[in-house]
């Protein structure tokens, strides 16, 4: 059993499920223009429709009352909300997200809302995107927008959705929007995203003595391949860029000095400057932590390639250690190939608990795509997921009675969605949707979260 106010939720976000690029004033975004970009997407997939959530968010939210789910986090699309990124607000789009808000609370659904899950409106990049500093100001700008029109209906915030992969995705590897591959602007990238978050936790709270506020990252687990020191220096860095980069300015308002030393022949960092830190580590009242898999690194010349796996051509993400190599590390994989590893999650916790000043936790993001098929009978039976999910919450539970403060967990995702880079080959949904009809069914994993949080706990493996 969960201890009682444990967070049940789902997650979804704006770009991966709306749709309606162009309605109701709505600006572009990176990800439109570079869905529109040819060898981006796997099979050229884009979100023009994704979902249709724009138009189905009742129906969507009549699902989740029926699992039972005590929190959505969703997010807010940028050039919905502000079609060019500064400048005149779109009311229309703001309306959006009020209804959908108030549909939330009328079946007593709890909101959490994402300012930033990476659909940067394509002005602002086009004035130089997140490597120009001036984007954590726009962003700042919009999140007291934002705030102010909806702080009255919405307790939960969050800024930046794992930033690691918005900077270095991005700006480095190029595997996500806007696709460019600058090793040193993604560092910029990476350093003005945190100072986004840092301004607009300031601006909220400005506003608003109520609200919880708080930053997401996505945490691995990381170990080196074999005890020798270069497997072990590959773990530092890795570890240093995925993790400590964010959780060290975010929590304790220092960049890490050995992961500095990593990236001086990249950049001088005078992009860095003073008062940033503070900034960046103003207090928050929660940290969100997205959380899926390990990595298993190697330092040794000739590793595996360490762009691992990317659905299309892109470069190293890992700017200053591009020679760690990604191991198989032995484990059974999702469909994305990605290792599943629920003990890590323990690691991750214990962690933030030992090395971190102590504050609420929320796994906010957490799940697994698998080839799920609709059976004759029109159900969709996957095991897998549920396996998947049932052993990450053991773990949760596990670190609550070993002292951590975790309060809630948000399977990702809701319903089967536009991948990003992978369009819509990969599933991660507990409701399947079936893309031509847009038809949404419960698969047995939702019947089975639905189950679980209406038990308030996991039941036996027998069930
Ligand atoms: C996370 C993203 C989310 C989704 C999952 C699978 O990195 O935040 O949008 O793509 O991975």
């Amino acid at each position: 059993m969960f201890p009682t106010g444990f967070v049940w939720g789902a997650a979804t976000s704006a770009y991966q499920i709306e749709g309606s690029i162009t309605a109701d004033g709505r600006g572009t975004s990176i990800w439109d223009s570079f869905c529109s970009q040819a060898g981006r997407i796997v099979e050229a997939h884009n979100a023009e429709i994704a979902i249709d959530h724009y138009n189905r968010y009742r129906d969507d939210v009549r699902l989740m009352a029926d699992l039972g789910l005590s929190a959505y986090r969703f997010s807010v699309s940028w050039p919905r909300i502000q079609p060019d990124g500064s400048g005149s607000y779109n009311a229309k789009g703001l309306d959006f997200y009020k209804r959908l808000v108030d549909e939330l609370l009328s079946y007593g659904i709890d909101p959490w809302l994402t300012l930033y899950h990476w659909d940067l409106p394509q002005s602002l990049e086009d004035a130089g995107g997140w490597p120009a500093r001036d984007t954590s100001k726009r962003f700042a700008d919009f999140a007291a927008t934002v705030h102010a029109e909806l702080a009255d209906r919405v307790r939960n915030w969050s800024t930046v959705n794992e930033p690691w992969c918005a900077a270095f995705l991005g700006y480095a590897s190029g595997e996500h929007a806007p696709g460019r591959r600058e090793p040193e602007a993604a560092l910029r990238a990476a350093h003005h995203l945190n100072l986004a978050h840092g301004l607009a936790v300031q601006a909220m709270r400005a506003q608003s003595a109520d609200s919880q506020i708080g930053g997401c990252v996505n945490l691995y687990a990381i170990s080196p391949a074999t005890g020798s020191e270069a497997d072990r220096d590959a773990a530092r860095r890795i570890d240093g860029l995925q993790n400590r980069f964010f959780l060290d300015a975010l929590l304790k308002g220092a960049y890490p000095e050995d992961v500095l030393e990593d990236l001086g022949h990249i950049s001088d960092l005078a992009f860095i400057q003073d008062g940033d830190l503070a900034t960046i580590a103003s207090p928050i009242d929660m940290l969100l932590v997205n959380y899926y898999s390990r990595f298993t690194v190697s330092g040794a010349p000739g590793g595996a390639a360490s762009a691992a796996a990317a659905p299309t051509d892109s470069g190293s993400p890992w700017v200053g250690s591009e020679h760690v190599g990604f191991v198989n590390g032995g484990r059974p994989v999702t469909a994305m190939g990605w290792e599943i590893d629920d003990a890590g999650l323990f690691e991750v916790l214990t962690r933030l608990v030992d090395e971190y000043p102590r504050i609420p936790l929320y796994i906010s993001e957490n799940g697994a795509a698998f080839d799920d098929a609709l059976g004759d009978d029109g159900t969709i039976h996957d095991p897998q997921r549920r396996d998947y999910i049932e052993a990450h919450l053991r773990i949760c539970h596990a670190a609550i009675e070993a002292g951590v403060p975790l309060q809630g967990y948000f399977a990702w995702s809701l319903m089967d969605n536009f991948e990003w880079a992978w369009g819509y080959g990969k599933r991660f949904g507990l409701v399947y949707v079936d893309y031509e009809s847009q038809v949404r069914t419960l698969k047995s994993s939702a019947l089975w979260y639905a189950d679980t949080i209406r038990h308030g706990g996991l039941l036996g493996r027998a069930q």
